[in-house]
């Protein structure tokens, strides 16, 4: 048995995904509010003959490794790991046996060494002096040093280099991890005379450096960082994660700051919940890191948020992800370290004065247009309602409207409207378009509505009255066609129907359907077993209606086949009456 069965075979995915969802018996399954979206009303559908589940509003489904994956945000090794450790199953295959993994290591292995080596030069060695006044000089502590493992490259053109060099790490490796930049006269080391930032990831891997000049009148950038290896995704990187996990966890919110320097003097200053984005916008990855430990997100950066696209882009996927956020208010033309050195007390009370985002979005347009003048309306709410469009919860969305109709002394009707206007061919649109039951045509909806009945009712009795009813050739739907045929081979050659044994003899591209049909709802039409026979008729009746009107469609186009058009025409018009 594989890990996995392993793992699945001890444990119960509905006593387990029970414990994290209000789940209620409906028929064969279990149904709850799905914990991946919004919702009202219940389509996420759990299966204990399965052992899978799926939502048939976002479409998300799976095993009860893909339910930790998304639940934890997490990637599947750790899914592994966190359920093996649950169901007390020893792993076979650890998840280092893979050549990238291989890399990925000793890449891991090279950084937590130069490290060392920065940390080393700038706390002990006299090349290191200068720095250690620069940091003096900025506030920082030796124990932040320490805590957030600050360092100096020597400014030398391979003095890291070798040194890694002697330790057993060759050319081509220091050229992956980032340390060395191939230049005309062969390698030279990326970071030359600059306090080291180590960059850890939230387990504390060390994944790459940033690096910033002592003297702010030299030509190059202030600040350098490694370039994308195997480890370091800049987007998937949030500077401090690995110190100030717990306080986030504790807090419940997380502080989301511009840069490293933001994040070690507020932590100096007892400000432990942070995080830095490093210049750059908030990323899906960023995003998904800070869920893991908190839904509260502050945000306390240098710009004007509200005027950057990138910043915005950031906001919508925070505010997909169902996040809290809110705006820190900082004293104008300065950053949380400025700030924070300045007066400490005053960024406390500021981040507990924080408003919620869309707030401070409407605040901030008022700030820059008129809104007296019909010019100031237009520009403000051309700013203001795409945001106001992409707030997923209609509750907070119609909050907004309001406020935006408020602010523009317009009505809400003509709020409404404009939104409209503005958002046509994004936002809505495209929302729309993508979910799944929309996608499918209504007809392949019903094929699949069919298979749901005959599969969670007495299949082999009610598969057969569809097979006569219908060629499986004809059904439109391919996944539910392919799935037919394989039912007529497997109930062609086994006495009992069990979903399970037919499940496993099904080729996997076909589960996903197979699940989609088997754990719809059909809530009470199980149990009552005329109301189940009315429903199974009238499926059938509109599943060969729908066929007959697509073999019409057809035929008309095509004048040899008049006897058969009129044979179909009179076989529609009978079901037609039927009801
Ligand atoms: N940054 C970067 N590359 C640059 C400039 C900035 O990666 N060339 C990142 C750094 O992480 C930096 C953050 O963006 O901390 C914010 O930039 P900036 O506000 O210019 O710097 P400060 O954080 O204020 O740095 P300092 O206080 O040291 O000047
Ligand atoms: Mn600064």
């Amino acid at each position: 048995m594989s890990d996995t069965d392993e793992i699945k075979s001890r444990i119960n995915i509905v006593d387990f995904i029970g414990k994290r969802v209000t789940l209620k018996k409906t028929g064969r399954n279990y149904k709850g509010l799905c914990p991946f979206h919004n919702e009202k009303t219940p389509s996420f559908i759990v299966s204990p003959e399965r052992q899978t589940f799926h939502c048939f509003g976002c479409g998300k489904g799976g095993d009860i490794l893909a339910f930790v994956m998304d639940y934890d945000h997490v990637d599947f090794v750790e899914a592994l790991e966190e359920m093996a450790e649950i169901t007390g199953v020893k792993l076979t295959r650890r998840a280092g046996d893979t050549p990238e993994a291989k890399l990925k290591q000793k890449i891991y292995e090279v950084n937590h060494l130069a490290s060392e080596y920065y940390q080393y030069i700038l706390t002990k060695h006299k090349l290191g002096e200068k720095a250690r006044d620069y940091l003096k000089h900025r506030g920082v502590s030796d124990k932040s040093i320490k805590t957030f493992a600050l360092g100096y490259s020597p400014n030398s053109w391979d003095a890291a280099s070798s040194y890694l060099k002697k330790k057993g790490y060759d050319e081509k490796l220091l050229e992956t991890a980032g340390f060395t930049i191939r230049g005309n006269r062969g390698f030279y080391d990326r970071f030359r005379g600059r306090v080291m930032f180590t960059l850890k990831d939230h387990r504390g891997n060390v994944v790459g450096f940033s690096g910033r000049v002592l003297e702010s009148t030299v030509k190059e950038a202030k600040y350098i960082n490694t370039s994308e290896t195997p480890v370091y995704i800049k987007g998937n990187v949030l500077y401090g994660l690995d110190v100030t996990k717990s306080a986030i966890q504790k807090e419940n919110e997380a502080i989301v700051m511009e840069g490293e320097l933001d994040c070690i003097s507020s932590f100096q200053a007892g400000i432990g919940n942070v995080v830095a984005i490093k210049g750059s916008a908030l990323t899906e990855g960023h995003v998904n890191l800070i869920r893991r430990y908190t839904e509260k997100l502050l945000f306390a950066l240098d710009s004007d948020m509200a005027g950057d696209a990138a910043a915005r882009r950031g906001i919508e996927i925070a505010d997909r992800a169902g996040l809290d956020m809110r705006v820190v208010t900082l004293p104008s033309g300065k950053d949380p370290d400025d700030a924070v050195r300045e007066n400490a007390a005053a960024v406390k009370k500021a981040i507990k004065n924080a408003i919620p985002i869309y707030d401070y979005f409407i605040a901030s347009a008022v700030k820059r247009f008129d809104a007296a003048t019909a010019f100031g309306k237009k520009k403000i709410s051309e700013e203001l309602l795409p945001i106001v469009a992409k707030i997923e919860n209609p509750i907070v969305q119609g909050h907004y409207l309001k406020k935006v109709a408020g602010t523009l002394d317009a009505s809400e009707e003509a709020v409404v409207e404009s939104m409209r206007r503005l958002t046509k061919g994004d936002g809505f649109g495209i929302k729309k378009a993508e979910k799944p039951e929309e996608a499918t045509t209504r007809s392949q909806k019903l094929e699949t509505y069919v298979l749901a009945l005959a599969l969670q009712g007495k299949t082999a009795e009610l598969f057969e009255e569809l097979s006569e009813r219908i060629a499986l050739s004809d059904v439109a739907n391919p996944a539910v066609q392919k799935i037919l045929e394989q039912l007529q081979s497997f109930l062609d050659a086994n006495n009992v129907f069990l979903i399970k044994d037919f499940a496993d003899a099904l080729p996997v591209e076909l589960v996903s359907t197979l699940d989609e049909a088997f754990l719809w709802d059909i809530g009470d039409q199980l149990t009552d077993e005329e109301l189940f026979a009315r429903e199974w008729v009238s499926a059938l009746r509109e599943l060969e209606r729908a066929v007959v009107k697509r073999k019409i469609q057809v035929l008309t186009r095509d004048p040899d086949h008049t006897d058969q058009l009129r044979a179909l025409t009179d076989r529609l018009k009978a079901l037609e009456k039927e009801g």
